[in-house]
């Protein structure tokens, strides 16, 4: 199946199951157990929050990550000062990457914007491989984080 297709049965899968609870935490924590389970390419996948100014941990899946990232560095706290999607080919070509795993090698950072209009997460997914995302991946991944704020 190719990734859209995909992407477009993860998110109503995922709507059937965001409905059932309006905690944010807990639609966050079942975003990425259905993301990280089903995408056989996705590493790392989690949501960092941007609580007074620092970007933290929240519910993600894979290896031990970073708690908190230093401030405006790496690919997340470009995401979020750009306000734009980031999707990293290599990430040892991306100045200031902040590398909580080694052996992840691209990445893509989505950032989230509350129903106020302010960036309140950011979706982070790792990859093992070079070059594992693009537009399928930000467009799909896009949808299925509004699924937290609907
Ligand atoms: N690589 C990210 C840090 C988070 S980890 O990938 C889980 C960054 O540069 O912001």
């Amino acid at each position: 199946m190719d990734k859209q297709k995909k992407y477009e049965r993860l998110y109503i899968q995922l709507k059937e199951l965001v409905k059932k609870e309006t905690d944010v935490i807990a639609r966050m924590a079942t975003i990425n157990a259905v993301l990280y389970h089903k995408m056989d390419y996705f590493f790392w996948c989690g949501f960092y929050r941007l609580l007074n100014d620092e970007l933290i941990v929240g519910p993600y899946q894979g290896p031990i990550a970073c708690m908190k990232l230093a401030k405006n560095k790496g690919v997340c706290w470009a995401a979020i000062n750009k306000q734009q999607i980031i999707v990293v080919e290599d990430v040892r070509n991306f100045k200031d990457h902040i590398a909580c795993d080694s052996r992840s090698l691209s990445e893509i950072v989505i950032p989230i914007t509350n129903s106020s209009g302010t960036i309140e997460f950011v979706l982070d997914v790792d990859s093992k491989s070079l070059n594992s995302f693009d537009k399928n991946d930000a467009e799909g991944l896009k949808k299925i984080v509004s699924l937290l704020f609907t």
